[in-house]
């Protein structure tokens, strides 16, 4: 519900309220965000007044200090000090910017940004609010958007810069999203980490100055997620109040935080500007990405179900009830480059009756690829290892009831590859330079849309001839050498341009192939973000695939991401990233939170491994329903205690299920309750098979009795079913 009453705007969602003011000085203003509230004035409760050492400026009768008003969209040059959301250099260079109120207009629905992912369009209870700030020095426009979700107490935001002038300007700036909370202590809660090591969940005390996370690697990275939490103190997982932020983005990207010296705890989010600079001629528009903003009064996990609930309701094929995530397995740490047709003819033949629904055949299929040094770009399949091209092997999985997946890395180029002979300026690099190498290859450019339509046609083509109903998408190394000649002097447009034409091919492709299901991948999770899951349901979370360094990495993702989105496949031991050898009940409780598979070779386990595969694969098709459309709870934490546990419930609250592992161990450990959360209090429920039945209430307050402390990455599940 949006509203418009004594030069205020109310944005409220089932739980929340976001109010803005409109100053007499023209200045928009962030009046309020957080719990519902009634739709009084809130020109009483203003804190805005003069400040000592302070530029002045006149509002409702007085002088009082920019630094006191907290700005929906600020900028720099009028005595307002703090870094700007948007910043525009003029046709005459100069670069002081002041926005003014012009405009409103509410409108039902959505509108969709060019050439960009972002969260429904086509949603029938979402209003949408424009308003309208206008540079009257400058000449330009900047049309906010706010996007209400009232269900899922989410309003997404973006921004629209208009040239209003008959010269070019530029854009140096551009967010989002801006918003000024006053007279706050909060903290700062961001995923942070590395490649085999993303999103662990990290919260510190927002200091006075600058805090932020960005990425300036071409890809949203594994290092910090396009995603920020601010809370209070006290906040729990399950009580305090969240503010969450998150881009729909998937490149260089920044969310700042500056505290200012009177507590103003300034939120700026949007596309980087360090490698941006976008020129605007004369009647032209820039859009932004969208963000994501919700608040939560239930602590973290609160939070995490509003972006759980956003994401599988309303991002495109996240929210797709007839997409169906297949159980896979895949055949990367089973045999890495070293493999032929037999050899994948005997791998998919030891799945036969296991129950897994696709096989899917990762890197060296193509080119001559027998290492990482070559090949990447030519997309066709190498004949020494599958002289009778792809038939065969499709036919044998298609004989077992299997269907049959592919690997593709769609963004890259290897020197050694004929697209490199045939085109060796499609790389990204800059003159006078030689582009760095990562992983012995150079990445495409897709801002030139020459390059985007080739790989587009090979990939149509090679989907359209061969029997293919899963594509995983890698991305493995970051952008470097940022650029492209035939931008000229405008070099600050080529990340966001090249991100575009990745969107532009991931577009194209799923919309060619509605029947193919693909999966984002870039060295693991190095592109988890909901830009990329628009096009792609699910992303393989990490290359870690040892189940205890998973614990932390599926914990910390779930802060922003469904289960729903994240793939967890068993794989073999000693595992290949840590070496740590766990058992195989434990591997397979750790995935089945997840979309679920397999990644070592059948062939290669002991007979009683073997006979547990089919009931895995049951087990997690009765999962399914929980992690497709259940609520997700944290319930132990993985980064601060000595277990963890988590928990699914149904949507209809008859089922439940707890995986609780141990992280570290003690000699005459304790025993202790797990205590669930999210059921029905009056439904009676029995866990696993025990004679432990009783009231949902019961249960969620006194917990389960973990009596027998665990044993070194030993885990458990219970099965909460209404009797
Ligand atoms: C990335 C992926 C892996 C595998 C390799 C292949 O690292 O995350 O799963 O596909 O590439 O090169």
């Amino acid at each position: 519900m949006i509203l418009f009453e004594n030069s205020s705007f109310y944005l409220e969602t089932k739980n929340t309220s976001y109010v803005m003011r409109v100053l007499d000085n023209k200045v928009l203003s962030n009046a309020y965000y957080g719990k519902k509230i009634g739709r009084c004035n809130l020109n009483a409760f203003s804190l805005i007044r003069g400040i000592g050492y302070s530029p002045s400026i006149a509002l409702e009768g007085k002088n009082v200090s920019p630094l006191m008003i907290p700005w929906e969209m600020p900028t720099y040059g009028q005595g307002n000090f703090g870094l700007p959301g948007i910043s525009v250099i003029g046709a005459d260079n100069r670069f002081v910017n002041e926005l003014s109120y012009e405009s409103y207009e509410i409108i039902n629905g959505k509108p969709s940004i060019k050439g960009m992912p972002s969260f429904d369009t086509n949603v029938e209870d979402v209003q949408t609010l424009k308003i309208t700030l206008r540079d009257k020095a400058l000449n330009y426009r900047v049309i906010l958007y706010y996007s209400v979700f009232e269900k899922e107490d989410v309003i997404t935001r973006r921004t629209e810069i208009v040239n209003m002038t008959d010269e070019q300007i530029l854009i140096k700036s551009a967010s989002s999203a801006a918003i000024e909370f006053q007279s706050k202590k909060f903290q700062m809660t961001t995923l942070k980490g590395s490649w085999a090591r993303e999103r662990w969940i990290d919260t510190y005390d927002l200091h006075q100055g600058v805090n932020s996370v960005e990425s300036r690697r071409g890809s949203s990275s594994h290092q910090l997620n396009p995603f920020m939490a601010l809370s209070e103190k006290n906040t729990t997982e399950h009580m305090g109040d969240v503010y969450g932020f998150a881009l729909v983005y998937s490149a260089d990207f920044k969310i700042s935080v500056e505290v200012n010296e009177v507590d103003s705890v300034r939120v700026i989010a949007g596309i980087n500007p360090e490698n941006f600079c976008w020129r605007l001629q004369a009647g032209e528009s820039f859009e932004t990405p969208e963000c994501v903003l919700t608040y939560s009064a239930d602590g973290f996990n609160g939070m995490s179900h509003n972006f759980h609930n956003l994401c599988r309701n309303h991002l495109g094929k996240c929210a797709d009830k007839n997409v169906k995530h297949p159980i896979v397995i895949n055949n990367w740490e089973a045999t890495y480059f070293n493999f032929n047709d037999e050899k994948i003819i005997e791998f998919i033949k030891a799945c036969k009756g296991l129950g897994i629904d696709t096989m899917v055949l990762d890197d060296g299929w193509f080119g001559h690829r027998d290492n990482d040094d070559s090949s990447l770009g030519d997309w066709f399949i190498d004949e020494k290892k599958f002289p009778n091209g792809l038939e065969k092997v499709i036919e044998t999985c298609k004989s077992q009831g299997m269907n049959f997946g592919i690997w593709f890395e769609p963004e890259m180029i290897s020197r050694d590859s004929d697209l490199f002979r045939a085109h060796p300026d499609w790389c990204i690099h800059t003159d006078l330079r030689e582009p760095v190498e990562s992983r012995t290859q150079l990445v495409l450019d897709y801002s030139r849309q020459e390059v985007v339509d080739y790989i587009f046609e090979v990939m149509d083509d090679f989907l359209s001839k061969n029997d293919i109903s899963y594509v995983k998408w890698d991305m493995n190394r970051n952008i470097t050498d940022n650029g492209s000649n035939w931008l000229g002097e405008y070099q600050g447009e080529f990340s966001h341009r090249n991100i575009l034409g990745v969107y532009d091919l991931e577009k194209r492709l799923t919309e060619a192939h509605p029947d193919v299901f693909f999966e984002g991948c870039a060295g693991g999770g190095g592109r988890v973000d909901f830009g990329i899951l628009y096009y792609m349901p699910q992303i393989w979370t990490s290359d870690d695939t040892d189940s205890i360094e998973r614990l932390r990495i599926q914990y910390g993702t779930s802060l922003v991401y469904p289960p729903s989105t994240m793939s967890a496949h068993i794989s073999a031991v000693p595992n290949h990233q840590t070496g740590r050898i766990t058992p195989f009940k434990s591997r397979n409780d750790v995935a089945q939170m997840c979309n679920f598979g397999y990644e070592l070779n059948v062939a290669k386990l002991p007979q009683k491994e073997i006979e547990q595969i089919p009931k895995q694969v049951e087990e997690h098709r009765g999962l399914e329903p929980l992690i497709q459309d259940g609520d997700y709870y944290r319930l132990l934490n993985p980064f601060t205690g000595k277990q963890c546990a988590w928990e699914l419930v149904s949507e209809d609250k008859k089922k439940a299920y707890v995986m609780l592992a141990a992280v570290n161990i003690a000699g005459n450990d304790t025993s202790y309750y797990v205590k669930p959360r999210g059921l029905n209090p009056e439904f009676i429920y029995q866990i696993n098979d025990t004679d432990i039945i009783a009231d949902g209430e019961t249960i969620m307050n006194v917990g389960i009795p973990v009596v027998e402390p665990l044993g070194e990455y030993e885990t458990r599940t219970f099965y909460l079913t209404k009797i």
